[in-house]
This record gives structure tokens, C-alpha cells and sequence, in this order.
């Protein structure tokens, strides 16, 4: 049986088949995209692959441009051909949760700006209905407390995620992530407005209505979902 990491690595694999010369492509962030960092690098290195990367977190951005990945700013760009990224859960229809990475906020910047958008995920990450992962959520640090408090009493549970040393973690931009423990999120769109309109949150880790393809790794191999 594979391994949950060589699934990840199956699927990376497969999606980098859909970079080519003289494209701009979205590089996301977390584990699954590594391995299509590192297959990516393997091209340029080898085969003289030519792209343009946009990185949705400082670790991706490095990671790149240790392969001789050219990254050039968001704001440098007129379009991104396709990003491909990493997700926690998807379900049926393509709707799911980012962030368990805490890189959420660059990840949909880049995602709103792409052309098409793809998700890589082992077979683990498919779901009947979102929010057994805990949902993340962006905050701005100032009165995080606060947004804590009125999750809490909307039934949210809440958690400020913490790192190792007991210290908030911090995104790319330094704003906070509470992670909302929901086991089951019924209408997502509801919740996503709800939490948009909550003053203090910057983004949340849903992600709706954008993603156009799923590549599984699955036992079998990769499927590619339209
Ligand atoms: C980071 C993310 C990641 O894409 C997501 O957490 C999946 O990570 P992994 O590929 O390591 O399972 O959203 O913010």
C-alpha cells in the first residue's frame, strides 16, 4: 500500500505535466507542493524547462528559487496561466478548506488572480461534506482576542493555533490563524459571508467556486478530475 506521502508525490507529479514554456503558474504551498516543487525543478534542471512562478508563501518562494525557479511579484504580473496548490479537504464539488499550512491569504490572493485553478491531494483529503478539518481562519493580531470571543459564541470553537514554543502562530504577513473546530460545515456559503463581515478577519480557508480541477493520488494512480 502506498504511502500517503507517495500519493502526494503521485499527484504532484501529474500536475506538473501541466506546466510548459513560457506560462506563469501559481505555486502553492504545503507538503503535496513540494513534490511538484521539486518535479518542476527537476524539468528546469533537466529538460530546460522555462516558466514563471508565483509563490503563495515566503517557504515555496525559497524552495523555488533554490531549483533556479524564476518567482516575480503578483503585482508583476498581468495574469497566472494556472496555480496549482495544495488543499486539506475537497468535496464533490470542488469546494473545500486551505491553510492547515497557514499560508491561506497569498494562496486565494493568487488563486482569484489565475486563469484555472488546480488542486493537488492524496485520496485522504476527499470528503462528503467540509469542516472536519479545522477550518483557518486569518486574523489581524490587534484584538484577535476578541474575534475568539464572538466565534466562540456563535458555536465556532475556536483555537488560537499555536506553535511549538507556545507563541500564536504568525502567517507571511504576520496576522494570526484560529482554526474553527466545526466537524461538519452544511452551508458553507453562509459561513464564508458571516465570516468575512466579522471585523478583524482578513480571509478565511474556504474556498468556493474556484477550483476547476482535483488531481487525486490515489492507490491506482493519479485521477485527474473535471
Ligand atoms: C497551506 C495549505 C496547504 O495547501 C494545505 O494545508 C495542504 O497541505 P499538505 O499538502 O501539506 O497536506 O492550504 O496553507
Amino acid at each position: 500500500m502506498a504511502t500517503q506521502d507517495e500519493l502526494k508525490k503521485a499527484a504532484g507529479i501529474e500536475a506538473a505535466k501541466l506546466v510548459k514554456d513560457g506560462m506563469t503558474v501559481g505555486l502553492g504551498t504545503g507538503s503535496t507542493v513540494r513534490f511538484l516543487v521539486d518535479e518542476l525543478g527537476r524539468r528546469v534542471q533537466e529538460e530546460g524547462l522555462n516558466f514563471t512562478g508565483v509563490t503563495t508563501s515566503l517557504r515555496t518562494k525559497e524552495q523555488a528559487e533554490g531549483y533556479g525557479i524564476k518567482i516575480i511579484d503578483i503585482d508583476d504580473v498581468d495574469h497566472i496561466d494556472v496555480t496549482i496548490d495544495g488543499a486539506d479537504e475537497v468535496d464533490a464539488r470542488f469546494d473545500g478548506i486551505k491553510g492547515g499550512g497557514a499560508a491561506l491569504l497569498w494562496e486565494k490572493i493568487v488563486a482569484t488572480n489565475s486563469d484555472k485553478i488546480v488542486w493537488i491531494v492524496d485520496a485522504s483529503k476527499v470528503v462528503n461534506v467540509i469542516g472536519k478539518f479545522p477550518l483557518p481562519v486569518e486574523v489581524i493580531p490587534f484584538g484577535a482576542g476578541q474575534v475568539v470571543k464572538k466565534f466562540e459564541a456563535k458555536g465556532y470553537k475556536p483555537v488560537l493555533r499555536l506553535d511549538a514554543q507556545g507563541e500564536p502562530v504568525r502567517t507571511d504577513e504576520k496576522n494570526f490563524v484560529v482554526d474553527l473546530h466545526l466537524e461538519r460545515i452544511d452551508h458553507p456559503q453562509e459561513l464564508a459571508a458571516d465570516l468575512i463581515n466579522t471585523v478583524g478577519v482578513v480571509e478565511h480557508g474556504l474556498f468556493l467556486n474556484m477550483v476547476d480541477t482535483v488531481i487525486v493520488g490515489d492507490e491506482a494512480g493519479p485521477r485527474v478530475l473535471t
